[in-house]
Protein backbone atom coordinates (compact mmCIF):
# COMPACT_ATOMS: atom_id res chain seq x y z
CA UNK A 1 0.00 0.00 0.00
CA UNK A 2 1.55 3.32 -0.95
CA UNK A 3 1.96 6.14 1.35
CA UNK A 4 -1.23 8.52 1.54
CA UNK A 5 -1.49 12.16 2.57
CA UNK A 6 -4.30 14.31 3.00
CA UNK A 7 -4.63 18.18 3.99
CA UNK A 8 -7.14 20.39 5.18
CA UNK A 9 -6.92 24.23 5.68
CA UNK A 10 -7.64 26.42 8.63
CA UNK A 11 -10.99 28.81 8.70
CA UNK A 12 -11.90 32.33 10.23
CA UNK A 13 -15.50 33.01 10.79
CA UNK A 14 -16.31 36.68 9.44
CA UNK A 15 -19.63 36.88 11.44
CA UNK A 16 -21.56 35.00 13.44
CA UNK A 17 -19.38 33.67 16.06
CA UNK A 18 -21.39 32.43 19.23
CA UNK A 19 -24.84 33.28 17.96
CA UNK A 20 -24.36 30.37 15.40
CA UNK A 21 -24.37 28.13 18.26
CA UNK A 22 -28.17 29.51 18.89
CA UNK A 23 -29.36 29.07 15.36
CA UNK A 24 -28.39 31.84 13.48
CA UNK A 25 -26.42 32.28 10.42
CA UNK A 26 -22.91 32.89 10.28
CA UNK A 27 -20.12 33.25 7.42
CA UNK A 28 -16.86 31.34 7.46
CA UNK A 29 -14.00 31.23 5.35
CA UNK A 30 -11.31 28.71 4.88
CA UNK A 31 -7.80 29.96 4.86
CA UNK A 32 -5.75 28.05 2.87
CA UNK A 33 -2.34 29.78 3.93
CA UNK A 34 -2.29 27.25 6.65
CA UNK A 35 -3.09 23.81 6.88
CA UNK A 36 -3.05 20.48 8.89
CA UNK A 37 -1.54 17.49 6.93
CA UNK A 38 -1.82 13.70 8.30
CA UNK A 39 0.80 10.94 6.50
CA UNK A 40 0.00 6.98 6.74
CA UNK A 41 2.46 5.14 5.84
CA UNK A 42 2.73 1.10 5.71
CA UNK A 43 4.16 -0.40 9.20
CA UNK A 44 6.30 -3.02 7.50
CA UNK A 45 7.30 -4.68 10.38
CA UNK A 46 4.64 -4.15 13.05
CA UNK A 47 1.74 -7.04 13.30
CA UNK A 48 -1.61 -5.99 11.72
CA UNK A 49 -3.28 -3.63 13.77
CA UNK A 50 -1.15 -2.14 15.35
CA UNK A 51 -1.48 1.78 14.54
CA UNK A 52 0.91 4.15 15.87
CA UNK A 53 -0.02 7.94 15.14
CA UNK A 54 3.05 10.36 15.68
CA UNK A 55 2.42 14.38 16.27
CA UNK A 56 6.00 15.96 17.27
CA UNK A 57 4.30 19.65 17.64
CA UNK A 58 2.42 18.61 20.29
CA UNK A 59 4.79 15.66 22.00
CA UNK A 60 2.51 12.49 20.66
CA UNK A 61 4.60 9.22 20.01
CA UNK A 62 2.38 6.23 20.95
CA UNK A 63 1.05 3.44 19.80
CA UNK A 64 -2.98 4.17 19.32
CA UNK A 65 -4.04 1.49 22.03
CA UNK A 66 -2.11 3.41 24.58
CA UNK A 67 -3.91 6.56 24.04
CA UNK A 68 -6.96 7.77 25.80
CA UNK A 69 -10.34 7.94 24.27
CA UNK A 70 -10.17 11.69 25.21
CA UNK A 71 -7.51 11.96 22.85
CA UNK A 72 -8.75 14.07 19.69
CA UNK A 73 -5.93 12.32 17.21
CA UNK A 74 -7.14 8.63 18.38
CA UNK A 75 -10.38 9.57 18.41
CA UNK A 76 -9.98 10.83 14.43
CA UNK A 77 -8.14 7.31 13.87
CA UNK A 78 -10.57 5.33 15.53
CA UNK A 79 -13.50 6.95 13.78
CA UNK A 80 -12.06 6.38 10.23
CA UNK A 81 -11.62 2.42 11.07
CA UNK A 82 -14.97 2.33 12.40
CA UNK A 83 -16.58 3.66 9.95
CA UNK A 84 -15.27 1.26 7.40
CA UNK A 85 -15.60 -1.38 10.07
CA UNK A 86 -12.04 -2.57 10.46
CA UNK A 87 -11.38 -3.64 13.45
CA UNK A 88 -7.30 -5.21 12.53
CA UNK A 89 -5.93 -2.78 9.94
CA UNK A 90 -2.74 -3.44 8.47
CA UNK A 91 0.47 -2.30 10.46
CA UNK A 92 0.60 1.75 9.56
CA UNK A 93 2.25 4.99 11.11
CA UNK A 94 -0.17 8.29 11.25
CA UNK A 95 2.36 11.24 10.72
CA UNK A 96 0.16 14.27 12.13
CA UNK A 97 1.68 17.87 11.29
CA UNK A 98 -0.16 21.92 11.81
CA UNK A 99 0.73 25.11 10.60
CA UNK A 100 -2.75 26.15 12.24
CA UNK A 101 -1.88 28.15 15.56
CA UNK A 102 -3.76 25.80 18.17
CA UNK A 103 -6.45 26.93 20.34
CA UNK A 104 -6.32 30.42 18.21
CA UNK A 105 -9.86 30.24 16.76
CA UNK A 106 -8.52 29.25 13.42
CA UNK A 107 -10.52 25.69 13.76
CA UNK A 108 -6.94 23.76 13.96
CA UNK A 109 -8.58 20.76 16.19
CA UNK A 110 -11.12 20.50 12.86
CA UNK A 111 -8.92 20.31 10.20
CA UNK A 112 -6.11 17.86 11.94
CA UNK A 113 -9.58 15.52 12.28
CA UNK A 114 -10.58 15.94 8.81
CA UNK A 115 -6.87 15.56 7.37
CA UNK A 116 -6.50 12.16 9.37
CA UNK A 117 -10.00 10.76 8.31
CA UNK A 118 -9.19 11.61 5.08
CA UNK A 119 -5.83 10.48 5.19
CA UNK A 120 -6.83 6.77 7.05
CA UNK A 121 -9.85 6.07 4.80
CA UNK A 122 -7.97 7.19 1.33
CA UNK A 123 -4.67 4.55 2.53
CA UNK A 124 -7.17 1.72 3.52
CA UNK A 125 -8.74 1.75 -0.21
CA UNK A 126 -12.19 3.29 0.95
CA UNK A 127 -11.75 7.37 0.90
CA UNK A 128 -14.42 8.67 3.07
CA UNK A 129 -16.57 11.28 1.46
CA UNK A 130 -17.08 14.98 2.01
CA UNK A 131 -20.38 14.71 4.29
CA UNK A 132 -18.92 11.52 6.23
CA UNK A 133 -15.65 13.30 6.93
CA UNK A 134 -17.68 16.12 8.44
CA UNK A 135 -20.00 14.06 10.51
CA UNK A 136 -17.46 12.51 11.91
CA UNK A 137 -15.16 15.89 12.46
CA UNK A 138 -18.00 16.82 14.07
CA UNK A 139 -18.86 14.03 16.43
CA UNK A 140 -15.22 14.25 17.43
CA UNK A 141 -15.55 18.25 17.99
CA UNK A 142 -18.36 17.07 20.49
CA UNK A 143 -15.98 15.77 22.23
CA UNK A 144 -14.10 18.66 22.99
CA UNK A 145 -16.31 21.36 22.29
CA UNK A 146 -19.21 20.71 24.20
CA UNK A 147 -21.57 22.46 22.53
CA UNK A 148 -19.97 23.06 18.62
CA UNK A 149 -22.57 24.77 16.19
CA UNK A 150 -20.87 22.30 13.24
CA UNK A 151 -19.18 25.31 11.65
CA UNK A 152 -15.46 24.71 11.88
CA UNK A 153 -15.92 20.96 10.95
CA UNK A 154 -18.25 22.49 7.54
CA UNK A 155 -15.96 25.08 6.34
CA UNK A 156 -13.05 22.99 6.68
CA UNK A 157 -14.00 19.70 5.04
CA UNK A 158 -15.22 21.61 1.83
CA UNK A 159 -12.87 24.32 2.06
CA UNK A 160 -15.08 26.95 0.29
CA UNK A 161 -16.73 30.10 1.61
CA UNK A 162 -20.41 29.26 3.77
CA UNK A 163 -23.00 30.55 5.09
CA UNK A 164 -24.03 28.14 7.87
CA UNK A 165 -26.97 27.13 10.25
CA UNK A 166 -26.61 25.07 12.31
CA UNK A 167 -28.29 21.66 11.14
CA UNK A 168 -28.54 22.24 7.79
CA UNK A 169 -26.77 20.94 5.02
CA UNK A 170 -23.66 23.69 3.79
CA UNK A 171 -25.19 26.48 1.85
CA UNK A 172 -21.49 27.76 -0.32
CA UNK A 173 -21.28 31.65 -0.92
CA UNK A 174 -21.03 32.88 -4.46
CA UNK A 175 -18.52 35.06 -4.14
CA UNK A 176 -18.40 37.72 -6.84
CA UNK A 177 -15.48 39.78 -6.24
CA UNK A 178 -12.46 38.06 -4.79
CA UNK A 179 -11.45 40.23 -1.09
CA UNK A 180 -8.71 39.93 1.12
CA UNK A 181 -8.54 39.40 4.94
CA UNK A 182 -5.68 40.08 7.44
CA UNK A 183 -5.46 37.30 10.47
CA UNK A 184 -3.38 38.43 13.66
CA UNK A 185 -3.04 36.74 16.47
CA UNK A 186 -3.06 38.05 19.78
CA UNK A 187 -1.04 35.51 21.64
CA UNK A 188 -3.26 34.27 24.20
CA UNK A 189 -4.72 30.93 23.62
CA UNK A 190 -8.30 30.15 25.11
CA UNK A 191 -10.22 27.28 24.80
CA UNK A 192 -13.47 27.98 22.83
CA UNK A 193 -15.11 25.73 25.27
CA UNK A 194 -14.81 27.71 28.16
CA UNK A 195 -16.46 30.95 26.01
CA UNK A 196 -18.99 29.17 24.69
CA UNK A 197 -19.81 28.23 28.13
CA UNK A 198 -19.62 31.51 29.48
CA UNK A 199 -21.83 33.00 26.84
CA UNK A 200 -24.27 29.96 27.46
CA UNK A 201 -24.44 31.08 31.47
CA UNK A 202 -24.33 34.43 30.51
CA UNK A 203 -27.86 33.74 27.75
CA UNK A 204 -29.69 31.58 31.10
CA UNK A 205 -29.06 34.69 33.26
CA UNK A 206 -30.71 36.93 31.40
CA UNK A 207 -32.48 35.56 28.11
CA UNK A 208 -34.22 37.84 26.47
CA UNK A 209 -30.90 40.38 26.43
CA UNK A 210 -28.92 37.58 24.82
CA UNK A 211 -31.62 36.56 22.46
CA UNK A 212 -31.81 40.14 21.28
CA UNK A 213 -27.59 40.49 20.86
CA UNK A 214 -27.96 36.90 18.66
CA UNK A 215 -30.69 38.25 16.41
CA UNK A 216 -28.88 41.37 15.63
CA UNK A 217 -25.70 39.23 14.76
CA UNK A 218 -27.97 36.97 12.68
CA UNK A 219 -29.34 40.05 10.68
CA UNK A 220 -25.29 40.96 9.87
CA UNK A 221 -25.03 37.52 9.04
CA UNK A 222 -27.61 37.56 6.36
CA UNK A 223 -26.47 41.50 5.12
CA UNK A 224 -23.04 39.86 5.00
CA UNK A 225 -23.70 37.25 2.37
CA UNK A 226 -25.47 39.75 -0.07
CA UNK A 227 -22.32 42.42 0.08
CA UNK A 228 -19.96 39.58 -0.53
CA UNK A 229 -22.43 38.33 -3.52
CA UNK A 230 -23.20 41.23 -4.96
CA UNK A 231 -19.39 41.81 -4.91
CA UNK A 232 -19.73 45.32 -2.88
CA UNK A 233 -17.14 44.47 0.00
CA UNK A 234 -16.90 47.90 1.21
CA UNK A 235 -20.25 46.78 2.72
CA UNK A 236 -18.77 44.32 4.33
CA UNK A 237 -16.11 46.35 6.79
CA UNK A 238 -19.03 48.05 8.58
CA UNK A 239 -20.88 44.69 9.23
CA UNK A 240 -17.68 43.83 10.74
CA UNK A 241 -16.91 46.72 12.96
CA UNK A 242 -20.63 45.93 14.07
CA UNK A 243 -19.95 42.63 14.82
CA UNK A 244 -17.56 42.96 17.09
CA UNK A 245 -18.94 45.59 19.52
CA UNK A 246 -22.11 43.04 19.61
CA UNK A 247 -19.28 40.13 20.00
CA UNK A 248 -17.56 42.81 23.19
CA UNK A 249 -21.56 43.29 24.52
CA UNK A 250 -21.34 39.37 24.80
CA UNK A 251 -18.60 40.04 26.76
CA UNK A 252 -16.09 37.46 24.54
CA UNK A 253 -13.55 39.90 23.74
CA UNK A 254 -10.64 40.82 25.68
CA UNK A 255 -8.12 44.10 26.09
CA UNK A 256 -5.69 42.39 23.61
CA UNK A 257 -8.22 41.96 21.10
CA UNK A 258 -9.87 45.13 21.68
CA UNK A 259 -6.46 46.88 20.52
CA UNK A 260 -5.70 44.50 17.74
CA UNK A 261 -8.92 45.88 16.33
CA UNK A 262 -8.50 49.57 16.79
CA UNK A 263 -4.92 49.16 15.48
CA UNK A 264 -5.79 47.44 12.32
CA UNK A 265 -8.95 50.18 11.87
CA UNK A 266 -6.83 52.78 12.17
CA UNK A 267 -4.50 51.61 9.93
CA UNK A 268 -6.50 51.82 6.98
CA UNK A 269 -8.98 48.60 7.73
CA UNK A 270 -11.96 47.89 6.08
CA UNK A 271 -13.15 47.04 9.06
CA UNK A 272 -12.02 44.17 11.56
CA UNK A 273 -13.53 42.15 14.48
CA UNK A 274 -12.35 39.04 16.87
CA UNK A 275 -12.74 35.76 14.94
CA UNK A 276 -13.59 32.61 16.72
CA UNK A 277 -14.57 31.58 20.67
CA UNK A 278 -13.06 35.22 21.77
CA UNK A 279 -11.11 35.94 25.13
CA UNK A 280 -7.78 35.78 22.68
CA UNK A 281 -6.93 34.16 20.13
CA UNK A 282 -7.15 36.24 16.49
CA UNK A 283 -8.51 39.17 15.00
CA UNK A 284 -9.92 39.43 11.45
CA UNK A 285 -9.49 42.33 9.65
CA UNK A 286 -10.53 43.55 6.09
CA UNK A 287 -8.19 45.22 3.76
CA UNK A 288 -7.73 46.71 0.25
CA UNK A 289 -5.05 44.27 -1.22
CA UNK A 290 -2.32 47.49 -1.64
CA UNK A 291 -2.77 48.22 2.27
CA UNK A 292 -1.98 44.70 3.93
CA UNK A 293 1.22 45.58 4.78
CA UNK A 294 0.76 48.96 6.31
CA UNK A 295 -2.11 47.07 8.25
CA UNK A 296 -0.06 44.49 9.15
CA UNK A 297 2.95 46.45 10.23
CA UNK A 298 0.48 48.52 12.54
CA UNK A 299 -0.93 44.75 13.91
CA UNK A 300 2.99 43.73 14.77
CA UNK A 301 3.83 47.40 16.57
CA UNK A 302 0.19 46.64 18.56
CA UNK A 303 1.40 43.42 19.55
CA UNK A 304 0.38 41.04 17.09
CA UNK A 305 2.80 38.35 17.41
CA UNK A 306 2.15 36.90 13.82
CA UNK A 307 0.27 38.07 10.89
CA UNK A 308 -1.55 35.75 8.21
CA UNK A 309 -2.81 37.53 4.39
CA UNK A 310 -5.73 35.27 3.11
CA UNK A 311 -7.75 35.72 -0.01
CA UNK A 312 -11.40 34.76 -0.05
CA UNK A 313 -12.69 33.50 -3.32
CA UNK A 314 -14.82 30.72 -4.65
CA UNK A 315 -12.54 27.92 -3.63
O1 LIG B 1 -13.33 27.20 17.16
P1 LIG B 1 -13.49 28.68 17.23
O2 LIG B 1 -12.77 29.31 18.38
O3 LIG B 1 -13.30 29.35 15.92
O4 LIG B 1 -15.03 28.98 17.60
C1 LIG B 1 -16.06 28.54 16.79
C2 LIG B 1 -17.17 29.51 16.83
C3 LIG B 1 -18.14 29.45 18.00
O5 LIG B 1 -19.34 30.03 17.47
C4 LIG B 1 -17.66 30.31 19.16
C5 LIG B 1 -18.41 28.06 18.51
C6 LIG B 1 -19.16 27.17 17.52
O6 LIG B 1 -19.17 25.96 17.75
O7 LIG B 1 -19.78 27.67 16.57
Amino acid sequence: MPAISASAPGKAILIGEHAVVYGHPAIAVPVHGVSARAAVTPAIKAPPGEVHIEAAQIGIDADLGALPESDPLAAAVRAALQALGLIRPPALNVRVSSTIPIAGGLGSGAAVSVAILRAVSAFLGHPLNDEQVSALAFEIEQLHHGTPSGIDNTVITYARPIFFVKGQPPDFLQVAKPFTLLIADTGVATPTREAVAAVRAAWQANPPRYERLFAQIGDLAIQARSAVESGDIELLGPLMDANHEILQQLEVSSPELDKLVAAASQAGALGAKLSGGGRGGNILALVEPDRSNTVSDALQSAGALSTIVTTVDKK
